[in-house]
């Protein structure tokens, strides 16, 4: 019995890690991971391939997000959210790293890349994962997938991490890209009771960050988003999607929900990206 009680909150630790962690098998797993899904549906982006992990994005013990992370290309191939009217905040000034891809007994809660590597000094933390040192002097900016700009603290905060980003074009992450999210936030504020968004990158077919000889970061050829926007009754009333190609050239390209699938029709398997695309 003794050892009984003393196990015991070993064991519901163990089940609670495996059961809801931060790595999951299946966005379905939590619920408070598939609520940032319209409908909780979730769209099949090449997601059973290897390489690919579903990361429940936690921060202070909350989901503020989803992302289809893979750990080949070290890059997400999208993350998904709700947005949120922002109040200010500045810029984390931490990356944030996953801890679960470095050992799946770790955390399974976003930690400072910093911190996390101070006190791991014998072990390499970017096997699975981008981390802050591939960027450094790259020429590439840490863009954003899921933006900052689209949240209040501490999920602003959250969006600060090395799984949510890719190397995107300084030119077009501070310019037309930017843009194109300020256009979102005013129309989200203006009209939504809620948005439902994903953003993605598609991998490059050779194009690399390299550091000491080794492919580390794959430099994306497109970023993309999409999104679905509902009233007080739940009940669409605007989508729309915008693709940019990630270089200087630096123009995003909106397009229709149904045009967006057949652009990514191109890469993956898809046939829609919200339940019955986002139609009343
Ligand atoms: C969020 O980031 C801001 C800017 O760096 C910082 O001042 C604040 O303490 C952070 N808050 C949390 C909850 O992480
Ligand atoms: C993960 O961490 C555990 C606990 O520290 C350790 O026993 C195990 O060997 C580690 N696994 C890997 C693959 O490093």
């Amino acid at each position: 019995m003794a050892v009984f009680l003393t196990l015991y909150p070993f064991l519901v630790e163990m089940f609670f890690c495996s059961a809801i962690g931060h790595v999951v098998e299946n966005f379905w797993d939590s619920s408070e991971c598939v609520k940032f899904f319209y409908m909780e549906k979730v769209p099949d982006l090449g997601a059973s391939q290897p390489h690919m992990v579903h990361i429940c994005q936690r921060y202070l013990n909350t989901y503020h997000f989803a992302t289809l992370y893979d750990t080949y290309h070290r890059t997400a191939v999208y993350s998904a959210y709700t947005f949120e009217s922002s109040n200010g905040g500045g810029r984390d000034k931490r990356w944030f790293v996953e801890p679960q891809l470095v050992n799946l007994t770790w955390p399974g809660e976003m930690e400072d890349g910093y911190t996390l590597s101070q006190q791991n000094p014998d072990i390499y933390l970017g096997e699975k994962q981008a981390l802050n040192e591939d960027y450094t002097n790259s020429g590439f900016d840490r863009g954003h997938l899921n933006p900052n700009g689209h949240h209040a603290v501490p999920s602003r905060n959250a969006t600060f991490t090395l799984t949510n980003v890719v190397p995107q074009n300084p030119t077009l992450n501070q310019n037309a890209w930017n843009k194109h999210e300020s256009k979102l936030t005013s129309l989200f504020n203006r009209h939504c009771q809620k948005a439902y968004v994903l953003v993605g990158a598609i991998p490059s077919p050779n194009n690399w960050i390299i550091k000491n000889n080794v492919k580390r970061v794959n430099i994306p050829e497109y970023i993309w988003n999409a999104y679905c926007c509902i009233d007080q009754n739940g009940r669409p009333i605007l989508s729309g999607a915008a693709t940019a190609l990630n270089t200087e050239l630096n123009v995003v390209e909106e397009r229709s929900l149904d045009a967006m699938v057949d652009f990514l029709q191109l890469f993956y398997p898809i046939n829609e990206l919200f339940s019955s695309q986002c139609n009343a």
